[in-house]
């Protein structure tokens, strides 16, 4: 269920204003609406701002009808503002997400707007999920209040936030959008302003060589899909790829990088920093060094804890799946 909380229990942000409200923007804004943040809405027209508003409406009510959020909530979506000027949208604004779709001259007028129509110490949060906010900073006159601030689809469940400074941004602006985050149960993760940040750039790659797989015949999009589950997928909500390779072992992947450098070429080449490592015999989990450092008790209650997780997992996907 939606984590509700009381109208104006935050101390920050009390007023928000979201521009652009398509797949992503809504999400924010119930998530926001959620957190008893007294929201603004703004889209491209005046029409699409309208019908951005019913959306919301509408996405609050299946929600509702669905058991996933409190009844409380539609009331609060319906008094949501919903404003054609982006000037009017953010005049008061503690905190603005910019959400409008990405090519740079689309992005560039917007944080224009919501920039001067908003004081120094209104925090201009981006949601782009690739532009790196170097290049968005480089817009504004006061790039110390800009930031990434990228969800995921679809926001109001998914935990992750990246949270990206420019070198520009001031970094109490990214302690308090962290404080807020946590306060309403998201899992944010300060990262640095390259092509795509972490997120993206992990996630494409496993894209690009999903195709690769369907491109040289060896499954379907909906086998790969199943492996990608099934396999290491089902891993995932509890452990990130590093922890994966030390409780596999680091020798074996190295192993396993220069056969797929004999057979696929040289983007495969086994990474200078696992080789540096097998070299100095850190093998991950079985030797106690890896990515992490592991007491013989640490690592048993830790493989022990991992099997409990994908026990659990195990059975909710089997309930789910009935
Ligand atoms: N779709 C995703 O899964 C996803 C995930 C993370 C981040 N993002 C990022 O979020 C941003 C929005 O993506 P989306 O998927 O929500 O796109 P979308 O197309 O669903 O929504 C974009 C909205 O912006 C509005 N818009 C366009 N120009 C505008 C303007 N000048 N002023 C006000 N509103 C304007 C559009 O009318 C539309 O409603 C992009 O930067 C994208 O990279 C998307």
């Amino acid at each position: 269920m939606l984590l509700l909380l009381p109208l104006g229990a935050l101390q920050w942000p009390r007023r928000a204003a979201i521009v652009g409200a398509g797949t992503m923007g809504l999400g924010v804004a119930e998530a926001w609406l959620a957190a008893g943040v007294a929201l603004t809405l703004n889209d491209a027209t005046p029409e699409s701002t309208q019908q951005a508003h019913q959306r919301l409406i509408d996405r609050v009510r299946g929600h509702i009808d669905a058991g996933l959020a409190d009844a409380a909530l539609l009331g609060r979506a319906e008094a949501t503002l919903a404003q054609v000027a982006i000037a009017d949208a953010v005049a008061d604004a503690d905190l603005v997400l910019e959400a409008v779709f990405d090519p740079h001259d689309v992005k560039a007028p917007v944080l224009h707007a919501i920039e001067a129509a908003t004081t120094p110490d209104t925090i201009i949060a981006s949601n782009t999920s690739s532009l790196p906010i170097d290049t968005l900073a480089a817009l504004l006159s006061h790039p110390a209040r800009l930031l990434g601030m990228h969800w995921f689809n679809p926001p109001e469940w998914t935990p992750g936030v990246e949270l990206i400074p420019s070198r520009h941004t001031d970094p109490a602006h990214i302690a308090r959008c962290a404080t807020f985050l946590q306060a309403i149960g998201k899992r944010p993760v300060v990262v640095g302003s390259g092509p795509g940040f972490v997120a993206n750039r992990i996630q494409v790659a496993m894209l690009r060589e999903a195709m690769a797989c369907v491109a040289d015949g060896l499954a379907t999009p909906a086998e790969v899909d199943e492996v990608v589950r099934a396999c290491f997928g089902f891993r995932l909500p509890f452990f990130g790829p590093f922890q994966i390779a030390d409780m596999a072992g680091l020798d074996v992947y190295a192993a396993v990088f220069a056969t797929l450098e004999r057979g696929l070429g040289e983007r495969f080449a086994t990474p200078e920093l696992l080789r540096d490592m097998v070299a100095q015999g850190r093998y991950g989990t079985k030797g106690g060094q890896g990515f992490y450092s592991y007491s013989d008790a640490e690592r048993d209650a830790l493989l022990i804890e991992r099997d409990k997780r994908y026990a659990a997992l195990a059975e909710l996907l089997a309930v789910l799946s009935r």
